[in-house]
């Protein structure tokens, strides 16, 4: 407690700090002193900016603490923006004062109507837009005035990262391929980090590009050139700064993305004809033994006319006949 309060003298912005209250801070309790002295009122607002997810609703903080006597009918406040003055919301006279109110803000605002008695002046804020992020002041009147500004910052988480590999098909090892990685609507811009198998930060190669739509929400595109190397795993990590968001995928080279190297494919190729030519020859010696075997029956079966033509046939297929001759000796003999 005591460390936090030394501390505040120089680092009142630390965020520790947001959830303390204020007059612990040496340097504010001697401001507030100061106003109080004056016969100001003393306004509390956040001093870190407040972070909205973009679509929905958020609150503008803002109060004073009010005098004993305080009625809704003294106060004036006006909502407006810090650089532009235009009026995001106003109240007086104990109702709320619209009709100077800016474009856009319409129907997107509204005060805590039972709190303002007690001095709680917050703004509610409506179905964030990007637009909206940056300073308003909230502006008090009683009898006296003041005002402070509240910064306004507006996030949105990213998508999970959609992974690409171009060509995904036909990759050789060696090959150059583009992994893309893609994640969409997001703010403010991402930070885009890519790693390898195992883990480690890949810093070359890569294009990022950051693309606001008409909603002001960035598209994420990142491609890394990579040479082709089997079984390798490539992640992107996409980072959104302000919620400390980060989303992330990955994509792995395997065999399937792999062809076969030429080479191998036309040994392949040349293989199988191999293959098929000997089955072919293979199938022509076959019928051809086979017809052979078959006009030796008829040669053995009978007539001595056949002995004639048999004898003239090519001299290859003569040890055959012989040897079938020489069975057939053999089957004489026994
Ligand atoms: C409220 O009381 C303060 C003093 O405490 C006085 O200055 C102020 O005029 C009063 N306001 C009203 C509206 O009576
Ligand atoms: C605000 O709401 C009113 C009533 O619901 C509607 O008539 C008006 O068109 C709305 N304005 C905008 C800008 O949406
Ligand atoms: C003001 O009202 C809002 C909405 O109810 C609440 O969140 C906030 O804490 C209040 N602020 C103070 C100082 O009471
Ligand atoms: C990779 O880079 C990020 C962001 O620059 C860093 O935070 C992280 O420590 C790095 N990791 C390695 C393993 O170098
Ligand atoms: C980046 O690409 C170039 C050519 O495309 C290549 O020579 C270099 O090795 C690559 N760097 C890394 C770290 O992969």
């Amino acid at each position: 407690m005591r460390k936090d309060t030394q501390g505040c003298a120089g680092f009142c912005f630390l965020p520790k700090l947001l959830l303390e209250p204020r007059m612990l801070c040496p340097l504010l309790a001697l401001r507030a002193l100061v106003l109080s002295l004056a016969g100001a009122i003393e306004i509390q607002v956040p001093d870190e900016p407040v972070v909205a997810l973009f679509g929905r609703d958020t609150t503008l903080h803002c109060s004073f603490s009010p005098e004993a006597n305080f009625s809704l009918n003294d106060l004036s406040l006006i909502w407006q923006l810090t650089d532009t003055k235009r009026l995001v919301h106003s109240f007086s006279g104990g109702r709320d004062q619209l009709e100077d109110q800016g474009g856009g803000y319409a129907n997107r605002t509204a005060l805590f109507y039972d709190q303002l008695a007690h001095g709680n002046v917050s703004l509610l804020l409506r179905r964030v837009e990007i637009s909206d992020e940056g300073s308003f002041t909230c502006f008090v009147r009683v009898q006296d005035h003041n005002s402070a500004a509240v910064t306004l910052q507006v996030a949105a988480p990213y998508s999970k990262p959609h992974m690409n590999l171009e060509p995904n098909k036909h990759l050789k090892p060696g090959d150059l391929a583009a992994v893309t990685c893609h994640a969409s609507r997001g703010y403010p811009e991402a930070s885009v980090l890519w790693q390898d198998s195992q883990g480690s930060n890949i810093t070359e190669n890569i294009t990022t590009s950051q693309v606001a739509n008409e909603e002001g929400l960035f598209d994420v595109h990142s491609v890394l050139q990579v040479l082709v190397e089997p079984s390798s795993t490539y992640s992107c990590v996409v980072r959104n700064p302000v919620l400390q968001q980060e989303t992330q995928a990955s994509v792995t080279i395997t065999g399937q993305h792999l062809a076969f190297p030429a080479v191998a494919l036309w040994v392949t190729v040349g293989l199988a004809i191999c293959v098929v030519g000997l089955l072919i020859v293979l199938a022509y010696v076959c019928q051809k033994k086979i017809r052979e075997s078959c006009e030796e029956e008829e040669e053995n079966a009978g007539a001595e006319e056949q002995d004639e033509e048999g004898g003239e046939p090519k001299t290859a297929l003569q040890p055959l006949k012989n040897t079938e001759s020489k069975e057939d000796n053999e089957q004489e003999i026994d």
